[in-house]
């Protein structure tokens, strides 16, 4: 059996243009970090240090970026979404991480000019945003601008409102579906085989010694921090709510409110990782 696939975010009711409008302040406060150990986990594998320059693509608001910052000499965070970037701007700020530069970007841009101003990497991270990008020409490229032993980490973690199925959980899915005629459906933990698994599509496209490690823990959720996770999923923004976004926002409370906590999660955290041959 194959664990479940990395890719938890449905993009099914896309708002246009970036799919994160809307999201940007709630995912800053509410989208949890990964923790230490997964970021631990990289700095080992690449042995960074002060020679070393990190791309984190599709940063958003410097989740991985900003952590990382304290291990490498360089980090480029990369994000086409410009008040993501206004997000991470000031999580940097906040933790004194004075080496991390900003680009408005996408994957397009890195496999334009802007790879050639990035490179040399000697690693390239990807958070619950490779799922968005034209994924394969995006692992050519990084491979290209990668120094060799380098490589590129590609982290995940469990969207719950779709795969858990805790009370709470179904409580606020429920909700949400009451105001959203898109929501993606509820798939409940994935066991399934999966197609274009991004182990494989990483050894496809070049890169040697993959592997994949996983980080469990146990996360409680206070009423704001529910509130806040749902308005910072691309496909429950407060855009895509619209004028109901408030109505949604009181019932939610209150529903949430009615059935009282503790609102734990089970969360793993994933990261598949791949380097270039020496
Ligand atoms: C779910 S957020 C992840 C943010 C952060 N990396 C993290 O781990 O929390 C997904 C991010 O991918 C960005 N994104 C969407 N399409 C992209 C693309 N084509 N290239 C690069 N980033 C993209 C979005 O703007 C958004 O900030």
């Amino acid at each position: 059996m194959r664990r479940q696939p990395l890719v938890t975010y449905p993009s099914a009711s896309m708002p246009s243009e970036n799919p994160f409008t809307s999201t940007e302040s709630y995912y800053a406060e509410h989208r949890p970090q990964y923790g230490e150990r997964p970021i631990a986990h990289i700095v080992d594998r690449f042995d960074l240090g002060e020679r070393s320059r990190a791309l984190d693509l599709g940063c958003g608001a410097g989740q991985i970026a900003v952590p990382l910052a304290a291990h490498a000499g360089r980090v480029v965070g990369m994000d086409p979404n410009e008040r993501m970037i206004e997000e991470a701007r000031e999580r940097a700020r906040t933790a004194d991480a004075s080496n991390v530069e900003w680009l408005v970007g996408s994957d397009a841009d890195l496999r334009g000019a802007v790879g050639g101003e990035v490179a040399p990497l000697t690693v390239t991270t990807m958070g619950r945003s490779f799922h968005w990008m034209d994924r394969g020409p995006t692992l050519d490229r990084i491979r290209e601008l990668t120094e060799p032993g380098g490589g590129v980490a590609v982290f995940g973690d469990t969207e719950w409102l779709t795969s858990g199925r805790r009370a709470w959980q179904d409580e606020v899915y429920e909700t949400a579906r009451e105001y959203l005629d898109e929501l993606p459906e509820r798939t409940g933990p994935r066991i399934e085989p999966y197609e274009d698994p991004y182990d494989e599509m990483l050894a496809d496209h070049g890169f040697v010694d993959v592997e994949e490690a996983a980080f469990e823990r146990t996360r409680e959720w206070t009423v704001d921090g529910v509130v806040g996770y749902v308005f910072s999923l691309s496909f429950c923004s407060p855009a895509t709510f619209g004028e109901e976004a408030d109505a949604f926002e009181a019932e939610l409370r209150e529903r949430l409110e009615a059935l009282g906590g503790p609102f734990e999660q089970d969360d793993e955290v994933r990261v598949i990782s791949g380097r270039k041959p020496t």
